[in-house]
């Protein structure tokens, strides 16, 4: 599989994925605020690897900086930081990763600005790298919730295009193909995006794991003919009461689940985790252009001076969610107190 996003020399080079499958072309940034603009504009999407393409782009606009004090250096970087964290609001895995790039330039106060400027570079490296080996053991711990021959709804993709490489909800159907155990994955072509039916479908295609796009609203009825066997999704944003943030639509497919006592399991990394927040009615929900809708890929279907709404994640409450699959095991209810459990694991020194 093609790397989602990689530095090249000194540029970061990333998969257009808005021209996927039909060109896989490299959208090259030579400074931060195209990086900035390639995550608004959805060159690439996914929380994990807009977290990343966030840190790449600031290493990337710190070496424009012509600062040769660390005040002034300081200052700029932090500057271009909340335009990098402004890109899309939703995917808290962004802010993350600018505050992780900013903490980096805080501790470095007595260094020189060149020191910092290759700081920065290697620390947007190793996100890249830990992202990778978290979906790895995401994987692992995931695929035991993953029976022998079973067909696994998804939506959107949450795959390697959404991360570093190998994916979330992608990751844990990877391993459990890995280990022989016969699965088969429903993909929801996920309007108005079309991720499902562009990405997942063809990823999973290039890795030989069986896959069928379906409309999203057939997911019901498959349901209740038994077709589904369980549901595993990414997610954008994890609140510390368990409800989770993502792509919109994953809400409906949450309470099917629920209404046919199909399992729905959420895989993300632990920087997809909001502590802060105590539930999910406080995340931002993004409301992408009403375009987005009137048209299917270049052709626009809608009557002329129709409105149109169009948020791009919704929330489903943790009472629809079985378990959270993360890089440090599986996350059951009740979530307030294993997920603060499982957070402040994840903060203690290894
Ligand atoms: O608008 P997108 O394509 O960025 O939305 C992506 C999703 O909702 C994914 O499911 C989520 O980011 C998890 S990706 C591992």
């Amino acid at each position: 599989m093609i790397p989602t996003i990689k530095w090249h020399d000194s540029e970061v080079w990333m998969i257009d994925q808005r021209k996927l499958p039909n060109k896989v072309q490299w959208y090259v940034c030579k400074r931060g605020g195209e990086v900035i603009a390639a995550i608004r504009k959805m060159v690439i999407r996914g929380a994990p690897a807009i977290g990343i393409a966030a840190g790449m782009g600031l290493a990337l606009g710190a070496n424009r900086i012509r600062a040769r004090s660390y005040e002034a250096f300081r200052r700029q970087f932090l500057i271009l930081g909340e335009k990098m964290a402004a890109a899309r609001p939703t995917a808290v895995n962004l802010q993350w990763a600018v505050e992780r790039m900013k903490n980096l330039v805080e501790s470095m106060a007595e260094c020189s600005v060149d020191e910092i400027k290759e700081a920065l570079r290697t620390e947007s490296e190793k996100i890249l790298e830990e992202d990778i080996e978290c979906n790895k053991k995401m994987g692992q711990y995931g695929q035991k919730l993953v029976p022998k021959g079973a067909t696994v709804l998804t939506h959107c993709n949450a795959g390697a295009l959404a991360t570093g490489g190998y994916g979330t909800a992608l990751g844990v159907i990877r391993a459990a193909h890995e280990k022989g155990k016969d699965i088969k994955v429903i993909a929801d072509e996920t309007r108005p995006w079309l991720q499902g039916l562009r990405l997942t479908s063809f990823e999973l295609m290039q890795d030989g794991i069986p896959v069928s796009v379906i409309a999203d609203n057939a997911a019901g009825f498959l349901m209740r003919k038994g077709r589904i066997d369980l549901v595993i999704t990414g997610a954008d944003r994890i609140a510390a009461n368990g409800d989770v943030a993502n792509k919109i639509g994953t809400y409906q497919v949450a309470v099917l689940a629920k209404a046919n006592g199909i399992p729905f399991y959420v895989a993300a990394p632990m920087s997809t985790v909001d502590i802060r927040l105590k539930s999910g009615d406080m995340i931002p929900v993004e409301e992408r252009a009403p375009e987005e809708i009137y048209r299917v890929g270049k052709q626009r279907l809608a009557p002329p001076g129709l409105r149109a709404l169009n948020p791009a994640f919704d929330i489903t409450p943790s009472k629809y969610v079985t378990a959270i699959i993360t890089e440090k095991g599986i996350i059951r209810p009740p979530f307030r107190k294993n997920l603060k459990k499982f957070w402040e694991n994840s903060r203690a020194p290894a």
